[in-house]
């Protein structure tokens, strides 16, 4: 049996202080969500969720928090919650972020937070918008490497400076939240947008592809490369950090060089 001062009693203390020190850290904030469910009504309302939460924490953890705790009508994506798969990129007070990568004291949570869904695609539910148009442009510039003759007996080579040629446009996770920041693509959702010209860019750059030809004749469509305003809200609304902008131009100089 414990003591007063056993360890056993000494572990619960300790447990008991961390769960109280680590409440006293949470900090009631107002998530106001754009609800739209199509089988209940036609058109989107803002609801307001008043919640405890840890301003550490980011805001897909509010969300889960609400799905699970408060109404689990609420309907967004979401699947790696590190970054890494890009479904969950919402509008956070008015900016295209992941909510995954958010934290709630980065965004001032003295005030209502503000989600909603992307814009430019069709909403289906809340926060969940159809994604089709988008993995369509990206399909359409064939985002795989294309080469000519015989298989080789061996891998295809090349340089460190060839790799670094495309190494940033490696990095998109085709999350949308450059195409759906671009205000061509908000008032024409024919343009191709900037992340299906960033995966063309992957490619067209680098020196074991022979499909570059074709996906510049593909961008220099009327929905392609020369829509584009530079605006630079796709650079801005990135997150991983890709020149989207930078890549854009890119391949629109390569269109009139034909040098890549
Ligand atoms: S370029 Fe950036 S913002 Fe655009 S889809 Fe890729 S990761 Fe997302
Ligand atoms: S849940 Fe995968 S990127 Fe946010």
């Amino acid at each position: 049996m414990s003591t007063p001062n056993s360890p056993t009693l000494d572990k619960h203390s300790s447990a008991l202080d961390a769960a109280e020190a680590s409440a006293s850290h949470l900090i009631t904030v107002t998530l106001r969500i754009r609800r739209f469910n199509p089988e209940v009504s036609d058109h989107a309302e803002w609801v307001d969720y008043q919640l405890p939460i840890d301003p550490k924490e980011r805001v897909l953890d509010a969300l889960h928090k609400i799905k699970w705790e408060i109404d689990g009508t609420l309907t967004f994506r979401r699947s790696c919650a590190h970054g890494v798969c890009g479904s969950d990129a919402v509008r956070i007070n008015g900016r295209n972020r992941l909510a995954c990568k958010t934290l709630i004291k980065d965004i001032n949570p003295e005030k209502p937070i503000t989600v909603e869904p992307i814009k430019g695609l069709t909403v289906l539910k809340d926060l969940v918008v159809d994604m089709d148009p988008f993995f369509q442009a990206y399909r359409d510039v064939m985002p795989f490497l294309i080469t000519k003759g015989n298989e080789p007996t061996r891998e295809r080579l090349q340089s460190a400076e060839d790799r670094e040629r495309f190494d940033d446009t490696t990095k998109c996770i085709l999350c949308a939240a450059c195409t759906s920041s671009c205000p061509v693509f908000w008032n024409d959702g024919q343009y191709f947008g900037p992340a299906a010209i960033v995966n063309a860019h992957r490619f067209i750059f680098d020196s074991r592809d022979e499909g570059g030809e074709q996906r510049l004749e593909i961008l220099n469509d009327k929905d392609g490369v020369w829509r584009c305003r530079t605006t630079f809200n796709c650079t801005d609304a990135c997150p991983r950090g890709i020149e989207v902008t930078k890549a854009i131009q890119e391949v629109k100089r390569a269109l009139i060089t034909r040098r890549f």
